[in-house]
């Protein structure tokens, strides 16, 4: 009996344990993206695809156009952003990392938030 007792112990001692592991690693990966501050598109998100995604998304390449010269009019026209529902875009859902339906390229969990927070604050052209 008393054994029983303290093996559960150490099991819910374990769980918590882990799950306090899992929420400091967690936030540590990531940055701190402040929601009150505008994440910039030119200088925050255009950079990713310029780094990551134009070697395929390129004029005459696949769609979206990537480039810095139509990266967003290309997602604004191709309907990637869902102000309403920000989680729900294109241009979020589809390289995510947590989504894995596109392997050529991903986004990393840093990136993931910075493309939706700019989602968020109504994917401004700025
Ligand atoms: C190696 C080539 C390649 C790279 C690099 C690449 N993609 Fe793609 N992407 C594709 C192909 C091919 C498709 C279309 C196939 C499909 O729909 O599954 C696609 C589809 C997409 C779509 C869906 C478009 C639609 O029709 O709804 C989005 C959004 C997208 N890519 C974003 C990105 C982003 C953002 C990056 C950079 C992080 C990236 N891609 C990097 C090849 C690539």
């Amino acid at each position: 009996m008393k054994k029983t007792y303290i093996y559960s112990l150490l099991f819910v001692f374990a769980l918590i344990f882990n799950a306090c592991t899992y929420d400091f690693i967690a936030e540590e990966e990531l940055p701190p993206v402040d929601p009150n501050v505008d994440v910039l598109f030119s200088t925050q998100i255009q950079p990713i695809f310029t780094d990551k995604c134009i070697a395929c998304h390129k004029p005459g390449g696949e769609a979206p156009d990537l480039t810095a010269a139509n990266a967003y009019n290309s997602i604004k026209g191709m309907n990637l952003v869902n102000t309403a529902t920000p989680a729900t875009s294109g241009i979020y859902t589809f390289p995510n990392y947590q989504a894995p339906t596109h392997t050529w390229k991903q986004y990393s969990a840093a990136e993931a938030q910075l493309v939706l927070t700019w989602i968020q604050q109504g994917a401004k052209n700025n």
